[in-house]
């Protein structure tokens, strides 16, 4: 499908962004909708993907944390803190080990200077595969992170191995061919 016919479905579907297709299409190739009840999104502003989860699955309990604000999403728990303080939101931090999947499209501000770009791409990702180890169930819990394709993407997929299972590497039809931008998949079961 050509880039745009992307944005055109997005809105006859009624999602806010075709960003949602690229989620979309990694749940369904990993089956991780399936069973999922707690769901935590990392980086989640403006809602796209929080908003296109509780349509996709009513009875979920989302929570969503970014530095930005966030319109309100009728049944997403939305706080405004940057990842590093995750920890001091009570009503995450006593979800330890309970959250089925984990996604993080986390993003940080580019500088344009490429060695500071991709050091800082690095660091907030390593923080968020942390945390995502941290909240995610032990047995079976999935965590889907956007990163981008750089001279750090193999330290991190390592350091995710590290972490999960199973690591699997996506880049869906729907995200363009000229972007860097990439997924990985990491999932506490073999
Ligand atoms: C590409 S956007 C996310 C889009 C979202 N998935 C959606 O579908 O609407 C990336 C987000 O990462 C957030 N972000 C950047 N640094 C962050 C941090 N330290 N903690 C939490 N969120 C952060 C940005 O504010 C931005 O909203």
């Amino acid at each position: 499908m050509h880039a745009d016919k992307w944005a055109i479905k997005a809105k006859q579907s009624g999602f806010k962004t075709r960003a949602v297709f690229k989620l979309e299409e990694i749940l369904i190739k990993t089956n991780s909708l399936k069973g999922t009840q707690k769901i935590l999104d990392i980086g989640s502003a403006p809602g796209g993907w929080s908003h296109y989860l509780k349509l996709k699955l009513p009875k979920s309990e989302i929570y969503a944390i970014d530095i930005l604000e966030m319109e309100d999403i009728a049944g997403v728990n939305f706080f405004q803190k940057s990842i590093e303080l995750i920890d001091e939101i009570p009503q995450i931090n006593q979800l330890k080990g309970k959250f089925n999947l984990v996604i993080s499209d986390i993003a940080p501000n580019i500088t344009g200077i490429n060695t500071v770009d991709i050091e800082n791409i690095y660091e907030l990702n390593l923080l968020t595969l942390r945390a995502a180890h941290r909240y995610v169930e032990n047995n079976n819990g999935k965590f889907i992170i956007k990163t981008f394709q750089n001279s750090m993407f193999k330290g991190l997929r390592k350091e995710m191995g590290l972490l999960f299972k199973t690591v699997q590497t996506f880049k869906p039809a729907a995200s363009k061919k000229q972007s860097a931008e990439i997924y990985l998949y990491g999932a506490k079961k073999q």
